[in-house]
């Protein structure tokens, strides 16, 4: 393993230039000193991100992403930070290696290793005699060995067969306990999954963090048993095969969602690699966060029952309500894609996959469902709801031939299904407006603004960071005081600042997403003493006001006549040396 020094990536950092980086993925033009693109981060066309040459940082001025050349890199590939630093390093003929094991320093270490150590004894009990009807009962299923070893397929075994080896190998009974593979008794430990065929499940960066476990010898109740939430495994955090797919998705800008494991490792064995499998049905907003990282159009391809029908419903609506891509495949004469594979083979799914309908129309059969269309309430009924299901839709001439369709096909006056339409979307928009009052009221105060102005002035200058220390000296409030407390530390260890560095330093604290969203909020412009210092006498003000009633409220809770006179003089004190008149 190669240990990269902060000193070393900073090197990479300012070797490497941000306009040649970003323009070897996006197209980028010069304008004045800045160069603009379209930004890869939100659905975009015209060229709202800036990248500047002179401060090595890029921001989009509709979406707010913001930060240097890692940042970029991280975000636009989906690559963790480490992986970052040696693609932009190798794009400038540095070379360097960190070995994938080390890249993210973790302070669950020891808790991922044991994940390992139990996923390679599970493995290799497979190739022992106690793996022979396991290995059968694979090879039943059509999995091949190259699948079975793609996956990581293995074993688990009686009693406390895991927990004596893990035991042995060091392993302490509550961390085991923890992590969901052993379970603690007054008779002594067993281990949590026997008998059964185990499927390593990692998370999005690909660390081992759970399984799945299936039965094989006999029918038994639950046909899969799951490492239940532990601090590593977050069943919402996960979608099963992410890690491996995200290659392929990239290349083939398309990732298909199936609902189980098998449905993903039959695709992902027969060449199709773009798949990832839901665990459960429901969408979390974490899943959604990592599908939209990809940029992929989704192509939805849940089991073909009921559940299925109703998941695609669930998920669509989820999937649409938040803007993703997607289209729907609803195979049918099998199971699921998993049994559609071997009996149809891989050019008829392939061939599914490219006659994806629009979730329009799957919605427009899904919704007929159960309903007898020539009975009059039956039918007002599908109509409203198909109706209702188009006002999230922002695609005026879909909405404009569904209608149409409904128009002809059920002989109802197209005005008629126009104004059905327009006042489901009334409603809709009052809702949205609703929320965004309320969103605005949690919005930040002036004062939480004036203080993210001042950091995002100490984050760009020396200058500015001993202004901070000379007229104010420090934050009354502890989440700034925090934050600036960052920026004096980077300060002290490296003489300077210099914002596209800070920015790779904040990544590894704990405050990254409170300074990443102050580099968000905080409008670009140019940095003048003279507003620093303006800002600066706002905040002194303000915090003086607030000490004012403070102490008015205390005054007026106060019976005690000489206290009541401590407390005015206090005031007036203040007061005092507040320049503002009019207070
Ligand atoms: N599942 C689960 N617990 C169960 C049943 C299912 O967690 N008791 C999850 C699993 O992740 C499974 C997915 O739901 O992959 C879909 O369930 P199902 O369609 O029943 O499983 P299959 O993928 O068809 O599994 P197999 O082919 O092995 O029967
Ligand atoms: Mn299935």
């Amino acid at each position: 393993m190669t240990f990269i020094s902060q000193n070393e990536i900073n090197e990479i950092r300012s070797s490497a230039s941000i306009v040649d980086i970003i323009s070897s993925y996006i197209p980028l033009s010069q304008r004045g000193k800045n160069y603009f693109g379209v930004c890869p981060f939100h659905e975009d066309h015209s060229p709202s991100m800036s990248v500047s040459d002179e401060k090595q940082i890029y921001k989009c001025f509709s979406c707010g992403a913001t930060g240097n050349v890692f940042t970029f890199v991280e975000n636009y590939l989906n690559v963790g930070f480490a992986e970052a630093v040696e693609i932009v390093a190798q794009k400038i003929g540095i070379s360097i290696h960190i070995d994938t094991s080390h890249k993210k320093e973790s302070k669950f270490q020891k808790e991922y290793e044991t994940m390992d150590l139990a996923l390679k004894f599970y493995q290799n009990n497979l190739n022992t005699y106690r793996g022979e009807k396991a290995l059968a009962y694979l090879k039943e299923r059509n999995l091949t060995l190259d699948t079975v070893e793609d996956f990581s397929i293995g074993l688990s075994l009686d009693k406390d067969m895991l927990y004596t080896f893990l035991s042995k190998k060091g392993c302490e009974d509550k961390m085991l306990q923890d992590l969901g593979l052993i379970q603690l008794s007054d008779t002594g430990a067993y281990d949590v999954f026997q008998n059964r065929i185990m499927f390593p499940i990692h998370d999005l960066e690909g660390r081992v963090v759970g399984f799945t476990a299936r039965c094989y010898l006999t029918d038994v109740t639950p046909k899969y048993l799951n490492t239940r939430e532990t601090y590593l495994f977050k069943k919402g955090n996960i979608l099963f095969n992410y890690h491996r797919a995200k290659e392929a998705i990239r290349f083939s800008k398309e990732v298909i969602v199936v609902e189980g494991n098998m449905d993903a490792i039959r695709l992902y064995s027969v060449g199709i690699k773009n798949v990832v499998a839901l665990m459960g049905t429901n969408l979390t907003k974490d899943q959604i966060e990592a599908l939209k990282k990809l940029r992929a159009k989704i192509i939805l391809m849940l089991d073909n029952d009921s559940a299925g029908e109703t998941a695609t419903y669930m998920v669509g609506s989820t999937l649409e309500e938040n803007h993703l891509p997607f289209e729907v495949v609803r195979l049918s004469d099998a199971k699921d894609p998993d049994s559609y594979i071997i009996e149809f083979g891989v050019d008829a799914i392939l061939e599914n996959i490219k006659n994806a309908i629009s979730f329009t129309d799957f919605k427009l059969k899904y919704l007929k469902k159960d309903k007898n269309l020539n009975d009059a309430n039956d039918l007002t009924e599908y109509i409203k709801a198909v109706i209702d299901s188009l006002k999230n839709t922002e695609d005026a001439i879909l909405k404009e031939v569904t209608l149409q369709k409904l128009s002809s096909d059920y002989n109802i006056s197209y005005a008629v299904l126009k104004e059905q339409l327009g006042s489901s979307e009334e409603k809709q928009k009052k809702q949205v407006i609703k929320e965004e009052k309320i969103e605005k009221n949690k919005k930040k105060s002036s004062y939480d603004k004036i203080c993210e102005e001042i950091l995002f002035y100490m984050m760009h200058s020396p200058g500015f960071i001993k202004l901070y220390q000379t007229q104010l000296g420090i934050f009354p409030t502890k989440e700034h005081r925090l934050i600036a407390n960052e920026i004096l530390y980077y300060y002290e260890m490296n003489k300077t600042i210099c914002l596209a560095d800070f920015i790779t330093y904040a990544q590894g604290t704990e405050l990254k997403s409170q300074i990443m969203a102050i580099l968000e909020n905080v409008n670009e412009k140019v940095l003048m003493e003279e507003d620093m210092l303006e800002l600066l006498e706002r905040l002194k003000k303000k915090i003086k006001k607030q000490e004012i009633e403070r102490l008015k409220k205390e005054l007026s809770q106060e019976f005690d006549e000489a206290k009541k006179t401590i407390l005015a003089e206090k005031i007036l004190e203040i007061k005092g040396s507040v320049a503002d008149e009019n207070y």
